[in-house]
């Protein structure tokens, strides 16, 4: 069976749910994509990279009280605990399929971090024009990692909690010229804003586990991400 066969050639790819901007929903997008990832077959870890907030940390407890689908989380150790955290993530991505790390909204260290090991960046923005403004400074990080990367890294941009008709026309519009910059792409299809996602989130679900349009939304963004690289499950062979 071709599933048997020793991962060990493989390393996780590697996706940063990642913005400078508060609140732009990279937590709800980064736990919503393990849910789906996991329910999908693939070995996935996703990384709490925001020690002060810990939300996806927060959420993973809330999960544990629901039957669903497991979603293996590592959560960073509180700052008084002894435990280098980076010594324990090691020991957990392993060989898996997928890592998503989820970073805090805010140049930091940990953002930078994030950055500097993704194979593809997501990032979430609603439709105004200080999320617009924020792309400045992540462009700049981007550029200021070139010294640690052989290339820059993809950059997917994702209109989440989009509201419908005009605003999110006229930020599409606004984003063509980061959209411009190479390497960069607008997701065609929108993440809506819908009472799906506050209540999942609280109850450490992802909304496609709560409702159907949510999870139309959620299975047309994680197509764009196949395609743009996201590994798909091994099929095993008999
Ligand atoms: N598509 C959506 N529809 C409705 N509400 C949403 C949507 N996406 C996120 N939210 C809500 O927006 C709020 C902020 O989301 P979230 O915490 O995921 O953002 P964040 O970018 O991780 O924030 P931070 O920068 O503080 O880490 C939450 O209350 C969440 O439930
Ligand atoms: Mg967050």
């Amino acid at each position: 069976m071709l599933a048997d066969l020793p991962k060990a050639a493989r390393s996780p790819y590697v996706v940063a749910v990642a913005a400078t901007k508060g609140g732009t929903g990279k937590t709800s997008i980064a736990t919503a994509l393990a849910v789906e990832s996991a329910r999908r077959g693939l070995d996935v870890l996703l990384v709490d990279a925001d020690a002060r907030q810990r939300s996806a940390a927060l959420w993973a407890a809330a999960r544990e009280a629901s039957p669903r689908v497991p979603c293996k989380v590592f959560t960073p150790p509180p700052p008084e605990s002894s435990t280098n955290p980076l010594l324990a993530l090691r020991d957990l991505i392993g060989e898996r399929d997928l890592v998503l790390l989820d970073a805090g909204g805010a140049d930091s260290r940990a953002l930078r971090a994030v950055l500097a090991v993704a194979d593809l960046v997501l990032v979430p923005l609603r439709a105004g024009a200080f999320e617009l403004w924020s792309l400045d400074d992540l462009a700049g990080i981007l550029d200021a990692l070139a010294v640690v990367r052989d290339a820059p890294p993809p950059v997917v941009l994702v209109l989440n909690q989009a509201p419908a008709g005009k605003l999110a026309d006229e930020a599409r519009a606004l984003l063509a010229t980061y959209v411009a910059r190479p390497g960069w792409t607008l997701a065609e299809p929108v993440v809506r804003a819908r009472v799906a996602w506050p209540r999942a989130g609280g109850s450490g679900l992802s909304p496609a586990e709560f409702d159907a349009p949510a999870r139309a939304d959620i299975d047309r963004l994680y197509d764009v991400l196949t395609r743009l690289g996201l590994p798909e499950p091994q099929e095993t062979f008999e």
